[in-house]
Order: structure tokens, then sequence, then C-alpha cells
């Protein structure tokens, strides 16, 4: 299927090598920076320029590669790598794999799986300036301080790119060159088909370097060029954890940037993260120490923070989140939730709720204004509207094998400490004591009592506590109790 005003004929992104500075049983381009893996990132800034096909070729762990590429671009072509290494060989497979022979021609991409701030409007760029100008190959290049290891752009007396040189196979004086090769090109797909059949393996690496293609192009009468890039960033690979981290705080410092010039106050950058993935309205206040992951979304005069970290939640209108472990919940408009407060997947807080301090919640609906405060749990369970439910409370929805529902009307009060022993209802309107243990469903209206009467054992501490300040305390208190008022001695109930 071609997509509709399509782009270039293909994206081919390389993602064959193996990775072996990170260190990692993961592979390389599965790391992820702003939510996403690299090569996720990879793929998104390549479907943005709607390729009529896109290839991404695959070698090291590539089982892992391909089902994690499957997960998120179901339409990417998986292209496998032969033992010829190089990324002339890399493209060659895929040319194959796309049946260049018969119907590639136009605009082929070459992008990198370990390349994340590659951004679409630069492909773009890149895409437009090699088709306006009518170029062979046009290659992405960029002016480094440092630029050990990288391919060197060379240039003739008149500026022209003539080739790209290998930094191991590159003279001292070469060696000087300061424009890399990014490794992102756009090329004539015939050009690069031609030019790769006579790509051999004679250089210092025993490659099939891509790159020898601009020296061939060129000499077959092609023009070859450059767009340059003032965003060495956006060239960037990672190829160890020094560099994932870097890359992922420079993705973040631009992700909170762009959502500070849409609208949201983030009172600290620096500590604010924000995955790619999440979408914030306008007027919303981030407070330090703020991570927002995933499907988070945040509405318009929300406050989210400090110390607050929200994976797939959705915060209403006007909510307050304070020092908050949230994921798979939602907190309705002008909801509050915190602080520390512990909302786990299926949690649905409604317009006006509250979960306060020191509480966990999991499958549970909260109705509108109805408020859980302080320090407790609600695990699978239904709350009505406009409910207050008791500090310490707690539905008990585990028996040992399985889960069971507490379901709570509209207008109930509870007391303290009541606990709700699944499967349980209470209705409407209805109230608890505190200490509760709520075996039996509460009909609507009801007063649930469950507490065996007190018992007070008098003069129990000085004569089984002899000499501890409790009973010299408790000795005391008696003197000054009969000195003035005679103490009782019935029974409390
Ligand atoms: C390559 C370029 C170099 C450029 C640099 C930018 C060549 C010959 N050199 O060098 O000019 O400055 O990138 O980072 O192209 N890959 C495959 N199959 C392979 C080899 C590599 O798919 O057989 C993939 C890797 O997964 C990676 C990319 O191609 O995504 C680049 O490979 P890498 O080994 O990093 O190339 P460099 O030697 O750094
Ligand atoms: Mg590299």
């Amino acid at each position: 299927m071609i997509p509709e005003n399509a782009g270039p004929a293909a994206v081919i992104v390389l993602a064959a090598g193996a990775g072996t500075r990170m260190k990692s049983r993961t592979p390389k381009i599965l790391h992820q920076i702003g939510g996403l893996s690299m090569v996720g990132h990879a793929l998104r800034a390549a479907r943005s320029i709607t390729p009529q096909r896109l290839a991404i070729v695959v070698r090291h762990e590539r089982d892992l590669v391909e089902s994690h590429v499957a997960a998120l671009d179901p339409q990417a072509v998986i292209v496998d790598q032969d033992d010829v290494p190089g990324t002339g060989r890399a493209v060659e497979a895929a040319l194959e794999a796309l049946h260049a022979d018969q119907d590639l021609a136009g605009t082929v991409v070459v992008t990198y799986g370990d390349v994340p701030l590659l951004s679409g409007e630069l492909l773009n760029e890149l895409v437009a300036t090699h088709e306006r100008e009518g170029n062979a190959v046009t290659v992405l290049t960029a002016v480094l301080d440092d630029a050990t290891g990288y391919g060197r752009i060379l240039r003739g007396e008149d500026g022209s790119v003539t080739g790209i040189r290998e930094h191991k196979d590159a003279s001292g004086a070469e060696r000087l060159i300061r424009e890399v090769n990014s490794g992102i090109y756009a090329f004539d797909a015939a050009v690069l088909r031609d030019a790769l059949g006579k790509v051999t393996t004679d250089n210092a690496q025993g490659e099939k370097y891509l790159t020898d293609v601009l020296g061939l192009a060129r000499g077959a009468g092609g023009r070859v060029a450059a767009v340059v890039t003032a965003d060495r960033w956006q060239v960037e690979g990672a190829n160890d954890r020094v560099q994932l981290a870097a890359l992922g705080a420079e993705l973040n410092r631009r992700t909170v940037e762009a959502w500070m010039r849409a609208g949201v106050t983030v009172v600290d950058p620096a500590t604010t993260w924000i995955d790619s993935s999440v979408t914030l309205d306008e007027d919303v206040r981030l407070l330090p120490n703020t991570q927002l992951h995933g499907a988070t979304t945040v509405a318009r005069d929300a406050v989210v923070g400090p110390d607050t970290t929200l994976t797939d939640v959705t915060v209403g209108e006007g909510a307050t989140v304070v020092r908050t472990h949230g994921s798979g919940s939602v907190i309705g408009p002008r909801a509050a939730v915190g602080p520390f407060t512990y909302l786990r997947p299926g949690t649905v807080l409604g317009e006006k709720g509250k979960i306060g301090a020191f509480y966990e919640t999991k499958n549970v609906t909260i109705g509108r204004g109805s408020k859980l405060s302080h320090l407790g749990y609600a695990g699978d369970a239904e709350i009505g509207e406009d409910t207050n439910i008791g500090c310490g409370n707690i539905t008990a929805n585990y028996d040992g094998q399985k889960k069971h529902r507490t379901v709570i009307g509209s207008g109930v009060r509870t007391g303290s400490n009541t606990v709700f022993v699944a499967p349980v209802t209470v209705g409407d309107g209805a109230y608890s004591g505190a200490g509760a243990v709520i075996r039996k469903d509460v009909p609507a209206g009801a007063l649930a009592l469950s507490v065996a009467a007190q018992r007070n054992s008098e003069g129990w501490v000085p004569a089984h506590r002899p000499g501890t300040r409790s009973a010299e305390l408790a000795q005391a208190a008696a003197t000054n109790d009969s000195s003035s008022t005679p103490a009782s001695t019935e029974e409390g109930k």
C-alpha cells in the first residue's frame, strides 16, 4: 500500500550492529529515552516523511528486534543482513528485499536505528534539497569539535563534496577535517544500486562501506552534495550508556521546552521529565521532580507535583496531584490526590473526589465528591457519590485465593478503621462505627457496628507492672482523683 502524498520511495533504517559497548543483554536499539526505544524514535522520524516503503536491516539479536519493531510499526519490512559486514552490505540487502530491480525508483533515504534525536523536519529538508537539486547523493553532515571515529567529508577546491573517508582509513591531513558524515543520506535509487554493485571490502575494516557510494556516484557523473546541520544532537548516536543518558537529557530538555512554549508552567525544567508520548494542556503547572510517562495526559489548570511520577494517568481539569506515584488511573476534574499516595491501575477518581495521604488504591471507581482522606487501602471496589470513607479504612478484597468486590453506595459515612470483608455491599446513606468489620451487607441508612463491648480492668497496670513509670503515673492519678472527685468504679460499655 502506498500512502497518500507519498514521500520518498523508501527509507532504510540500519540496525544490524552489535552495540557491544552498551554491555547489555538488551539490544542497543531497544534501550529507551523519553519513554520510547531508540529504534522507536528512528521509525517515527522515518514514518513522518511518509515513505512508500520502510525497511529495517537487522542481524544482532534479530528476533528481539523483529518483535519489537513489528509491535511498533507492523508495516515495516524486516531485512536480514548476511555475514558480509558493513553499512553498504546492509543497504544492499534492503534493496534486494524491497525488490529494487523491479520497482524501486526515485529517492531512497538511509538512517540509523541508534540516532534517536533525528527529526522528521530535518529528514524532510534532506529529501527536499536532494530532489530540488537533482542530486545523485545528498549526505547529512555536521561540523564537530572532535571528529574522532567519524567518516570525514572530503570536498574539492570548489567546495563540492567528492567523497567520504572513514577515520581508520584517513591520512593525518584528512583526520584534521571536522565536517563528519552523519550516516544519514538521500540517494537516487538507481545510482545507489549501481554503485553498491561496485563497492569492495578493500579497506582498513574489511567491510562493504556505504560511504564508498559517494565517490562512485560522482565518478559516474552524478552530483553529490551535503546538507550541513548546526544541530549536532540530531545526528548523534548512542553507543554506550553515557551517550544514552546525554541524549535522553537533551531529548527531555527539548520536550520540556516545547511544552513551556505551548503554555505549560514548568517550575524546574532540570528535574521535570516528560516522555514524548505525554500530552499537556495550556496552564498546566508542573512542580519540581515530576515525571510524566506513557499515555499520561494533564488537562488545563491542573497542578502536578512536587515529587510525582505518573504513568498512563489521565489528570482532569483543575485537579491537584501531590507527591504521588500513579499508573493506569484516571483523576477527575478538580479532584485532589496526595500527598504520599499510591494509585495502582484501574483507579478512577470522580470529579472533586479525594484520595489523601498514605492511601493505596487499585481497581476502584470512586464517584463524584467522595473522599478517602487518610491512611487506607481500597481495591476491587466501587464507591458512590459524596461518600466519606473514614481514616484507616481497608477493603479486605483477597481471601488468599480470590479477589472479591466491595460495593459502597452514595452518601455513606464510615467510621475510622472500618474493614470491608469482600464480597460485601453497603447501601446508600449507611454509616459504620469506628473499628467496624463489615462481613455482612449493610442496608441503606443502617448504622453498622461490630465492636465487642469494651471492658476496663481497673488497677491492672499498678498490679502487673509495678515500679514502672506508667504505674507511678497511674497511682498519682488515682490519688489526685480520690482527693477531688470520687473515682468511678463502673465498667465502660
Ligand atoms: C558509519 C559511517 C561513518 C559515519 C558514522 C556515523 C560507514 C562505512 N561509516 O561509521 O562514515 O561517520 O557511521 O555514525 O558507513 N550497521 C548495519 N550493518 C553493518 C554495520 C553497521 O546495519 O554491517 C548499522 C549499525 O547498526 C549502525 C549503523 O549501521 O546503526 C552504523 O554502523 P557503525 O558500525 O556505527 O558505523 P561506523 O563505523 O560508526
Ligand atoms: Mg557508529
